[in-house]
């Protein structure tokens, strides 16, 4: 298992993940020399290029994705890239491309970002040509099915050519750099793990906003919606990696039980516990833009919007609500964690007229990795007329801190650890059914009940619904 690839395949090597993320993050893998020299990659899609036209096409998109980039360094890279034509639903073609491939050194690396309804005919492509064997790993790109059922099917369908220790399902957001710190924010201070938990900490806010829209996927994003696209992976790994119990160690195995054991402690919730909204047409950063209807060219019951009051049923989290949101055309873009605590148990200083206010934690995940915790001080002052406290921020700011190493996006990590195979920040098989468990009773229960979303301005924090749904709990959203 633990061989260093010397083969990439990409699957869907023309798509629009593969321009902009996945070869703008290998030609800095390259540029930073962190892949081995005989690294060979080779694409795959329909288009009928040859090795020439996609070093073409490859470069066309880093001009466009690494406008800053060296030249040279884009040469450099072009030269390991190869291409060869498939249609995913011709078994036969796949002995041509396992010829491209050839024999890796040590072992092949295969990278799948292709419609899910071409999985399995890719797998068994994949199986019959003996480029599934022993040698080979393969990463999954989202989306992994539409539901329970249809993740199940891929998932074996998968499990027939690679077993589970070759599978990488692909959640960009662990490969976020500042998502990682969570954890060393957790586990690497003795100060938080003490407090963490329902004793002392009131509830959590997770917040995933967008300013963006539909951008043109309408095939993909209508009939998915923000439930499915967002919910069901990003926030759901965010919500294990702040819930879950301290793993033994930071490994694949260790970690991912852990947080499987949260996803499987998420309650069902009470249709009066989640708010779906669709945008209408507003202003996001001073531009007019249209209505989610009017993107798509006809009226549908998509969400762009949800917030939802979750639960986990286990002795640390009892009683604790943690409130998600996310939503498209949103006032800003920004990711961050709230962790708001309880309250003192006595203020000693009620008697001399202030106020305390609980501390509060908020992790900025983007565009900025800030952590700033909310501290009581007193007002300076000589207090004749009774004390006065106030809330300050201990702030941290990473790009301070770290000022000196290089900034990475996701995919430079995720595909970096497929190529030397390790799993820690992919997601289990385990973890991806508990994540469509829960997904899976939420929409049942909005079919039961008749829900459909409701209207909201781009441009605004989403339906009014959605902040009631935490004020009715004296919380405010943190803008
Ligand atoms: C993707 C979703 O998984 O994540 C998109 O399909 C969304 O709809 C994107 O825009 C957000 O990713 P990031 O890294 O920009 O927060």
């Amino acid at each position: 298992m633990s061989f260093s690839a010397d083969r990439l395949l990409l699957f869907g090597a023309t798509g629009d993940l593969a321009q902009r993320m996945l070869l703008p993050s290998l030609c800095a893998l390259h540029d930073d020399g962190l892949v081995a020299e005989d690294l060979v990659i080779v694409g795959t899609a329909r288009s009928e290029l040859d090795d020439a036209g996609y070093q073409a096409f490859a470069r066309t998109a880093l001009e466009r994705f690494l406008p800053d980039f060296r030249k040279g360094a884009i040469d450099s890279f072009l030269a390991r890239l190869r291409y060869q034509p498939l249609d995913a639903n011709q078994t036969d073609q796949f002995a041509a491309l396992a010829a491209k491939v050839g024999t890796p050194r040590a072992g092949l690396a295969i990278f799948l970002s292709t419609a899910p309804s071409l999985f399995e005919p890719t797998i068994a492509g994949l199986k019959a040509s003996g480029l599934a064997g022993e040698a080979s790993r393969i990463g999954l790109e989202k989306p992994l099915g539409t539901c329970l059922e249809s993740s199940r099917q891929i998932n074996d369908a998968v499990a027939r050519a690679f077993p589970e220790e070759r599978t990488f399902r692909i959640d960009h957001y662990l490969g976020k750099e500042t998502v990682q710190n969570l954890l060393a924010l957790r586990f690497a201070n003795i100060l938080f793990e003490p407090l963490w938990n329902a004793a002392h900490i009131d509830h959590v806010q997770i917040t995933v906003a967008e300013t963006v829209g539909l951008e043109g996927r309408v095939s993909f994003y209508d009939g998915a919606g923000a439930l499915r696209d967002m919910v069901q992976n990003h926030m759901l790994q965010l919500l294990a990696l702040v819930a879950m119990e301290p793993p033994a160690s930071f490994d694949a195995t260790a970690v991912r039980d852990e947080k499987v054991k949260v996803l499987r402690a998420l309650r069902l919730i009470a249709p009066d516990e989640v708010v779906t909204g669709q945008y209408g047409a507003g202003a996001v950063g001073g531009q007019a833009v249209p209505a989610y209807a009017e993107e798509l060219g006809q009226p549908s019951d998509t969400e762009t919007f949800v917030a939802i009051k979750a639960h986990l049923d286990n002795w640390r989290w009892k009683g604790v609500p943690f409130y998600l949101r996310t939503g498209k055309r949103l006032p800003e873009r920004t990711t961050e964690i709230v962790i708001q605590f309880r309250h003192v148990p006595h203020s000693i200083f009620a008697g001399k007229g202030a106020r305390t206010e609980p501390n509060r934690l908020v992790i900025g995940i983007q565009p900025e990795e800030n952590i700033t915790l909310s501290l009581m001080a007193k007002v300076p002052g000589l207090d004749r007329d009774g004390i006065r406290l106030r809330s300050v921020p201990l702030d941290i700011r990473m790009s301070d801190a770290f000022a000196g190493p290089k900034k990475r996006i996701a995919y430079e990590r995720l595909l970096l650890d497929l190529i030397e195979g390790d799993q820690t920040l992919f997601v289990r098989r385990d973890e991806v059914e508990a994540q469509w468990d829960w997904i899976d009773a939420i929409r049942a229960s909005w079919a039961d009940h008749g829900l459909t979303p409701r209207p909201y301005t781009s441009g605004s924090w989403g339906p009014s619904a959605a902040i009631a749904l935490a004020e009715r709990d004296g919380v405010h959203w943190h803008e």
